[in-house]
């Protein structure tokens, strides 16, 4: 019988991606279960979330920890304690320490609210993102699901969702809320086809 994977999603705020994949998980449409969740924020929603759900859940603030080694030790124990396979991120807002991804090789992803490369990178994130797409009178968008590694958006790209077009009377915020509906059916999809392609072949 094949395992369920143990996924670990750090998020900063909200966490409605990390509630549909937990959601994904609990109605089996995953064969997966969020078995941790790591905020930086005391106050973030996703730690409700987790706690609906009966999920372990951490915050881990690098502020708390004299060097960034004791800060990757920190988070490296608590995704060993919890058997984790495959990281995800969603709506983290913090790089994650370079021995954390060289540990989870090709299994931390992340999901962006724009087609990458284009409207990516540093400080490229929440309602800015969709505000660049606008700026740059884009006819389309979409949603991009990638590889982490050290460089903010450079991974390399897993999956892209259908281009969302961008209306005459879109606003950032209006953009923002449909691309966040593509948001919570593309993720669950990149996991499953992240599982069929790097976990059932071990
Ligand atoms: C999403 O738009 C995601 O693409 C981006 O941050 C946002 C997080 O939203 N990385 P939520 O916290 O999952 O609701």
């Amino acid at each position: 019988m094949k395992k369920s994977v143990s996924i670990g999603i750090f998020a900063s705020g909200n966490g409605s991606n990390a509630e549909s994949i937990i959601r994904a998980c609990e109605e089996n449409t995953l064969p997966a279960h969020v078995s941790v969740i790591i905020s930086n924020h005391p106050d973030a929603k996703v730690l409700q979330r987790a706690q609906q759900h009966g999920i372990p859940a951490f915050v881990v603030n690098r502020k708390d920890f004299p060097d960034g080694i004791k800060f990757a030790g920190r988070l490296a124990d608590i995704l060993e304690s919890h058997g984790v396979d495959l990281i995800l991120l969603a709506g983290y807002l913090r790089k994650l320490p370079p021995a954390i991804t060289r540990r989870w090789r090709q299994a931390v992803l992340n999901i962006h609210p724009a087609l990458l490369p284009k409207h990516g990178g540093k400080g490229m994130y929440g309602i800015r993102v969709h505000q660049s797409v606008l700026d740059h009178s884009d006819p389309f968008t979409g949603v991009t699901v990638h590889f982490v590694n050290e460089k903010y958006d450079e991974g390399d790209i897993f999956l892209q969702s259908e281009t969302i077009p961008v209306n005459g009377n879109d606003t950032a915020e209006s953009l923002a809320s449909r691309v966040l509906k593509v948001e919570h059916r593309i993720y669950p999809e990149a996991v499953k086809q992240w599982i069929d392609i790097y976990y059932n072949d071990r």
